[in-house]
């Protein structure tokens, strides 16, 4: 079974981003080939700075490494170091009806937040196929957001695949219910374009103050609260705290006698601990960039050469070979 999974460095990464997709994604590396990649041709749909493309590249592969994406059994690479990728989704792009494009919500969203309604925000799903669809993927990990794009994807390889022939393997997403959206600290989908993240990575004290300020509502402390499971810092301790710790909080909430203010308190702590062993780790490597450079080039080599096969099957498909 071949895995295959890419995030856009466009910002820090947070704890949506985390539990979403890169905590499955790596626990799916002992259950296949998997495929991990740094999305810089997609952050150019929003981002314009080149240094910070760089910089934000270079800490998606660190906080990746940290947080346990294994070299030995997974690649991470940059998905600009595959450029057949864009060949392929040229091909694609011939066979994708406009409607597909037009029916997906994530282009008006961004168009909705400001975004420049340019050619590359529009065609942004047909280059997510072509990352899908050139490494042969089976499974495609990703939060709720991205299950269009992965059906999209599946259309896609169906329509390719009927007007010249079975090439390209249509793909399942994996999407975990539990995490499927991590809510943010104003309770929208947490999100790098909403302003409303908990970092990963992020400096203690601007991350306690986040915590701090997550917004409650107005009842008392001693008001029991039925609806304890909606808490938003009850659902971000279910993600960082052991499941007996977060069913205490929350049985202390719903009977009444525990204020917001210790249970964020809690949470911050929980939270802290939680990515002790990944800071640590995180610390060594940036100390260490040039192993950092060689996981990312060699994974590049490996996965440019499936690549070359796939993208040779398609071209001979559709006579371009
Ligand atoms: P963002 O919305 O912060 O820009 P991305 O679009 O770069 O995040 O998403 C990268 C990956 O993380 C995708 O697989 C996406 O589905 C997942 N993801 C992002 N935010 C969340 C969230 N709040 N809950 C669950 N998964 C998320
Ligand atoms: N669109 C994804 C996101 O914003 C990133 C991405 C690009 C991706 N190509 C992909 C995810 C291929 C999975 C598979 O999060």
């Amino acid at each position: 079974m071949r895995i295959l999974s890419g995030i856009q460095p466009s910002g820090a990464l947070h704890l949506g981003n985390y539990f979403g997709m890169m905590k499955p994604a790596i626990e799916l590396q002992e259950q296949g080939e998997a495929f991990y990649f740094i999305a810089n041709y997609h952050s150019m749909t929003s981002l314009l700075d080149p240094a910070q493309r760089r910089q934000n590249t270079l800490d998606v592969a660190l906080d990746f490494l940290a947080c346990g994406l294994d070299p030995a059994k997974a690649l991470l690479f940059r998905q600009s170091d595959v450029p057949a990728v864009t060949e392929l989704a040229w091909i694609l792009t011939t066979v994708t009806p406009m409607g597909l494009l037009e029916r997906c919500t994530s282009y008006k969203d961004k168009l909705a937040r400001g975004l420049a309604p340019n050619h590359g925000l529009f065609a942004y799903p047909v280059l997510m196929a072509a990352d899908i669809l050139i490494y042969d993927s089976n499974l495609v990990p990703v939060g709720r957001d991205q299950k269009q794009h992965v059906e999209v994807t599946r259309d896609i390889a169906i329509k390719f695949n009927e007007a010249y022939g079975r090439t390209f393997v249509v793909p399942e997403p994996g999407i975990r219910q539990e995490t499927a959206a991590v809510p943010g600290c104003d309770g929208q989908k947490m999100s790098k374009s909403y302003g409303n993240t908990i970092e990963i990575f992020g400096a203690e004290k601007a991350q306690r103050k986040k915590i701090m300020s997550l917004v409650m509502d107005s009842r008392s402390p001693e008001e029991p609260k039925p609806d304890a499971e909606k808490n938003l810092a009850i659902q971000l301790l279910k993600l960082v705290a052991p499941p007996a710790v977060s069913a205490d909080f929350e049985n202390r909430l719903r009977a009444g006698g525990l204020g917001y203010g210790d249970l964020k308190k809690a949470l911050f702590a929980h939270y802290w601990d939680y990515f002790a062993t990944a800071r640590t780790r995180r610390a060594e490597l940036a100390a260490n960039l040039d192993f950092v450079e060689k996981v990312l080039r060699d994974s590049a080599l490996k996965a440019g050469g499936v690549a070359g096969k796939v993208l040779q099957r398609a071209r001979q498909a559709c006579g371009l070979d």
